[in-house]
């Protein structure tokens, strides 16, 4: 967790500094690869528009799906790049690779309030490696996109529990910022799980429930009721014995 919020960064001045925000563009796509949900792009705009329009250089490090650590067409960041440019209006570049050639010329050329984003970060094997050598490496390789004063912000409240290079070590490598929409999403927890208003109804859904295990079991020690929905209730489904 960064120590530091944007406002810090903002006091001290952005304006001509290359800043990597970490979003989470984790979006979902239809089959023509169309965007069918921008609401983790919506969400994610103010950060990097504040930044932008402060004349920061910023660069935007994202994850699509679960790549094997090596390019993957079909889950290229492009779709969430390109609905990035469209709603926020902001002059997008995206590069071709994550810190190869094509992400580090674009870095350099980039200008005041402009915004790069670079491929799928999980096209790199060391962002999700388990060998902490490996995942240093890669995260300093981000870290000199940035150049000399470069910054880190940490904005992807999706992502933030994960042990990955563009979340957890490149945090280690440049002086690093918790984004707006973390301190958000945090603020809205702490009032869930310290007195909420009565009574309490939680309603989840997406389709993975072992990351939501611990919330649900911290959930149950206060809600008066938890409803399950979306792709997980099979999972509670098939627990209570059905097919
Ligand atoms: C999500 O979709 O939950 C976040 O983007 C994190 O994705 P991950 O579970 O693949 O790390």
């Amino acid at each position: 967790m960064p120590a530091f919020t944007l406002e810090d960064l903002m006091t001290k001045g952005v304006k001509g500094r290359t800043v990597l925000v970490r979003s989470d563009l984790n979006v979902p796509l239809d089959e023509e690869r169309n965007v069918t949900d921008a609401g983790r792009v919506k969400a994610s705009i103010p950060v990097i528009s504040r930044l932008a329009n402060a004349g920061a250089r910023v660069i935007v490090m994202a994850h699509l799906g679960r790549p094997k650590g090596e390019p993957d067409p079909a889950l290229s960041i492009r779709p969430a790049a390109e609905k990035l440019a469209e709603l926020s209006g902001l002059n997008v570049k995206v590069a071709e690779d994550v810190v190869g050639e094509s992400a580090q010329s674009l870095a350099q050329e980039l200008a005041d309030g402009e915004v790069l984003v670079i491929e799928n970060v999980r096209f790199e094997a060391g962002e999700t490696s388990k060998d902490d050598a490996e995942r240093e490496e890669l995260a300093k390789r981000y870290a000199a996109l940035a150049g000399e004063d470069g910054a880190y912000v940490d904005d992807a409240f999706g992502a933030v529990h994960r042990k990955h290079a563009s979340v957890f070590d490149i945090a280690r490598v440049l002086p690093a910022y918790q984004g707006d929409l973390v301190r958000d999403e945090l603020e809205v927890l702490k009032r869930l799980t310290v007195e909420p208003k009565r009574p309490f109804v939680v309603v989840l859904g997406g389709a993975k429930v072992s990351d939501k295990l611990a919330v649900i079991e911290r959930l149950l020690t206060v809600a008066d009721q938890i409803l399950v929905g979306g792709g997980m209730v099979f999972t509670f489904l098939k627990a209570k014995g059905y097919e």
